[in-house]
């Protein structure tokens, strides 16, 4: 296993990513939106370091393909607790791969009478984006590579581990 990106330098990026998300959500007391299970750290991170007065809440999404990518058919395991009518709405994903968990997502949202919809994802791999769909804010681009580590999972594990890392062949 290799570290793309170590806990310092997620560190340093969650900042730049919450200074300049605050300006649009300083009073907006906006409910940010994770994506079960690989946005928890993230968002937690993202959270502290936004400090401006904000409200929580999560989805968990399952799609059906081969396994090992996401397919066209992505339903809800979880909905929101509550009305999302005229809430400042900031989906936080911790990847956005062929796009179509987000597309899912956004299309279920568009129906709710949202104030507004944002969309942060610490990472994206645009090489493998089937859809026309792409995050507002992105922490790292990254190429076709397979990430754990930060709340990215391998099997349900990994997901501890503070660095984003890279599975080689021989770490299962
Ligand atoms: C990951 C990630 C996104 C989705 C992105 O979730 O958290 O929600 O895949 O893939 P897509 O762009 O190809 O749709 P995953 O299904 O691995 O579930 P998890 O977050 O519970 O690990």
């Amino acid at each position: 296993m290799r570290v793309l990106y170590s806990g310092e330098e997620i560190q340093r990026r969650v900042e730049e990513l919450a200074a300049e998300l605050r300006p649009l959500y300083a009073d907006r007391n906006p409910l940010l939106l994770g994506v079960l299970k690989g946005s928890f750290i993230f968002l937690a991170d993202l959270a502290r370091a936004l400090a401006i007065p904000l409200e929580v809440d999560f989805v968990q999404l399952a799609s059906y393909g081969d396994g090992t990518e996401s397919a066209g058919f992505v339903r809800f395991e979880r909905d929101v607790e509550r009305p999302l009518q005229g809430r400042h709405v900031l989906v936080v994903e911790d990847i956005v791969d062929t796009g179509h968990t987000l597309r899912f997502l956004l299309s279920t949202l568009a129906s709710r009478q949202t104030a507004s919809v944002r969309v942060v994802s610490l990472l994206e791999k645009p090489s493998r984006r089937c859809l026309a769909v792409r995050p507002d804010y992105v922490g790292f681009t990254i190429p076709d590579l397979f990430v754990v580590g930060y709340g990215m999972d391998l099997a349900e594990g990994f997901r501890h581990l503070p660095d984003i890392c890279v599975l080689e062949a021989d770490d299962k």
